[in-house]
């Protein structure tokens, strides 16, 4: 069982999802989290209920540098200086790009990738004075991959994968590792705001089919690979591009293994 009661962790994005699933990982891993969200799930108030001590909530559009500096006071206030970040705060969204209008392009790319930057950008003076800190960014397969009508979104979570190994580098002698987790697709809000409706059942089940695993993943495991990359377990890990996506971007599956009889 991984330990991290030395830990202070921004969470951003931390009110649903693989944020939240992440905070309840870390929450019983000993850590004291700060949720930075512009909206909260019941399920990320009945855990900040059962652990008052260990979680912390404040609202933070992460487009806002002002909102992070005051969300970072309130956390030194609390819990002291921040030794970790997980930047997954995001929204989905783009299309082919002849017909995406301006705004919702600026848009994606303002929450999912300059937010990221905002964010780390503010967390590591406190890494850099205590020579110590993990950054954790959730990118996407499609930050590693093209896709179909991604447009916008894949563009932004290209850009944290680059951005991440950036800080890999810069700040690696200053003790601070980065790294970027590259999901598949995860069952999320996100996903069934996507993926959810009826007229989606056909592209849902060839999307299914990519990831090699046949299923679809779950939060909790993208929670633990983050959680491993926060903790000193990973004490050697840092510039790395993750995949936690079931084989999802191992490569083509053609249907010459079911041809072969092998499965
Ligand atoms: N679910 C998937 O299949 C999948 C796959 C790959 C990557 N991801 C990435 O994982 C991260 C988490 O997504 P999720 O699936 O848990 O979705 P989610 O919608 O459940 O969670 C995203 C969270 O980000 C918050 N958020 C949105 N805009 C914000 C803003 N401006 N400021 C602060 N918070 C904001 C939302 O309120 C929400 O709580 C995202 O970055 C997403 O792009 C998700």
């Amino acid at each position: 069982m991984i330990g991290l009661e030395d830990q202070v962790v921004v969470v951003t994005g931390g009110g649903s999802g693989i944020g939240l699933a992440t905070l309840e990982r870390l929450v019983a891993a000993g850590a004291r989290v700060a949720a930075w969200d512009v909206a909260r799930t019941d399920g990320f108030d009945e855990l900040a209920t059962a652990h008052p001590d260990q979680v912390h909530f404040a609202e933070v559009d992460v487009r806002s540098s002002v909102a992070i500096g005051a969300a970072l006071e309130a956390v030194h206030d609390r819990f002291g200086p921040v030794t970790g970040l997980v930047a997954a705060a995001g929204v989905a969204g783009g299309g082919p790009a002849h017909g995406v209008p301006e705004e919702e392009w600026q848009r994606v790319i303002d929450i999912n990738l300059t937010g990221t930057f905002l964010c780390a950008k503010a967390v590591l003076a406190d890494m850099v004075e205590a020579r110590r800190g993990s950054i954790v960014t959730i990118a996407s397969v499609e930050g590693l991959e093209g896709a179909e009508g991604g447009s916008a979104y894949n563009a932004s979570k290209a850009g944290v994968v680059n951005f991440t190994r950036n800080l890999a580098i810069d700040y690696g002698r200053l003790g601070i590792r980065a790294n970027a987790i590259c999901p598949g697709f995860i069952e999320t809000p996100m996903f069934d705001a996507v993926l959810g409706s009826g007229g989606m059942a056909e592209v849902r089940g060839k999307i299914e089919a990519q990831h090699k695993l046949g299923r679809f993943g779950r939060p909790s495991e993208v929670a633990a690979a983050i959680t491993f990359l926060l903790s000193d377990e990973s004490s050697f890990v840092s510039g790395v591009a993750l995949p936690v996506d079931g084989g999802y971007t191992a490569g083509h599956s053609l249907g010459l293994v079911e041809m072969m009889g092998l499965v």
